[in-house]
């Protein structure tokens, strides 16, 4: 076993995200400026064999969990090929889409022959003229068709929704999230914490806190919450604490909710997440601007050990939590990308 993917605080990173586009068929104002962002150039994107040939490497390295994220990935021509490419690596256990669900749908069959068993829908109201204030564009029945249909497939379990809550923007539908997982096993929303990213106007007044959306539904609901353990096949006996979401079941629902806490409760101490950018960046944390290019090493002429020793380097190199920074305070002064090119 190599311990290139090893960092200095004795974590083993087993779970590769992939950005493949920095282009979204949405304008989420959580996730880029009104204007959008200035996009790379074609050529500067890693082509479908620079990706295998870094999944294959990851995985030699010991990645067995593999994310697709973008922008929207599912916007890329050759979405298909890849996915199907990458779903193929008998080593590859979970293999995760997140995408905004609008062009979904008629995907899913695909997707589920591509070997895709985790899928990850964004969507933070129920409410139409709200979507299109949050995602500047119309579309909410295109993305409850799909969680709809993807709900009917057995290959994708769970099937979890993303709702990003806001103070001022959304809060008040935190409870009509949880009433959707009454008859919906297989159904889990995860609430997430407001992060700051460059362009996206985070300030405290709109970050809601887990303690306070937990305290919510309990109110609501006169029951408390129950913790409930998420198996994580990247992390077989993982603490709960550990994982990205904490999870929930509320008696009288079938789904569960998940929260997760990146701004008040940092999960970091357990991190397994390294992120490679749809520009060929491999960054070793969400946070930060640390980055090394992959794409002009391979472009250079590197040499599978060249690769590795950047890749390690670089891991080594990885701060304990939220890239360096001592809370979230000095988080949101920390110099980032826009959440729309690292994709979450
Ligand atoms: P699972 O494979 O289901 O565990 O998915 P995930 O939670 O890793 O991924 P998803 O793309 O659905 O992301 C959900 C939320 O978690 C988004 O807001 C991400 O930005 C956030 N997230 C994902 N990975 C990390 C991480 O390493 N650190 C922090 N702080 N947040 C993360
Ligand atoms: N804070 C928290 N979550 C975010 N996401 C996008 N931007 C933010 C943000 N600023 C979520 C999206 C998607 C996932 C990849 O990241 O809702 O579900
Ligand atoms: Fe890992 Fe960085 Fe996310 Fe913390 S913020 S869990 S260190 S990627």
């Amino acid at each position: 076993v190599h311990d290139a993917l090893v960092d200095g605080f004795g974590r083993t990173h087993t779970y590769l995200r992939i950005s493949l586009t920095e282009r979204c068929n949405l304008r989420c104002l959580y996730c880029m400026p009104e204007e959008g962002v200035p996009l790379t150039p074609s050529e500067k994107l890693l082509t479908a064999s620079e990706i295998d040939r870094l999944v294959d490497l990851f995985v030699s390295l010991g990645v067995h969990k593999v994310r697709l994220t973008g922008g929207e990935p599912t916007v890329r021509k050759d979405f298909d090929d890849i996915a199907r490419r990458i779903g193929k690596r008998p080593q590859i256990r979970s293999f995760g889409i997140t995408t905004n669900g609008i062009a979904l749908r008629r995907r899913l069959p695909e997707l589920a022959a591509s070997g895709v068993n985790k899928l990850n829908i964004s969507l933070d109201t129920l409410i139409p003229e709200r979507f299109e204030r949050i995602t500047r564009r119309p579309g909410l029945h295109k993305v409850l068709e799909s969680i709809h249909a993807a709900l009917s497939m057995p290959e994708f379990s769970p099937v979890k929704v993303n709702a990003v809550v806001m103070r001022g923007t959304n809060e008040d539908e935190i409870c009509s999230f949880v009433r959707l997982l009454e008859k919906q096993p297989r159904l889990e929303i995860r609430f997430i914490e407001y992060m700051p990213f460059d362009g996206n106007k985070w300030n405290e007044p709109k970050f809601f806190p887990y303690e306070e959306m937990k305290a919510l539904i309990e109110r609501e609901f006169g029951l408390p919450l129950r913790r409930a353990f998420t198996p994580d096949p990247a992390k077989p006996g993982a603490l709960w604490e550990h994982q990205t979401a904490k999870t929930y079941t509320l008696d009288g629902f079938s789904g569960r909710m998940g929260f997760i806490s990146s701004m008040s409760e940092n999960f970091c101490g357990g991190c397994t997440r390294l992120r490679l950018t749809a520009d060929g960046n491999l960054k070793v944390c969400l946070f930060g601007k640390a980055e090394v290019s992959l794409r002009d090493a391979m472009r250079g002429g590197a040499s599978d050990d060249d690769l590795v020793s950047l890749i390690s380097a670089s891991v080594k190199r990885k701060h304990f939590a939220l890239g360096g920074s001592k809370d979230r305070h000095e988080l949101a002064l920390q110099p980032n990308r826009p959440m729309i090119s690292i994709g979450g």
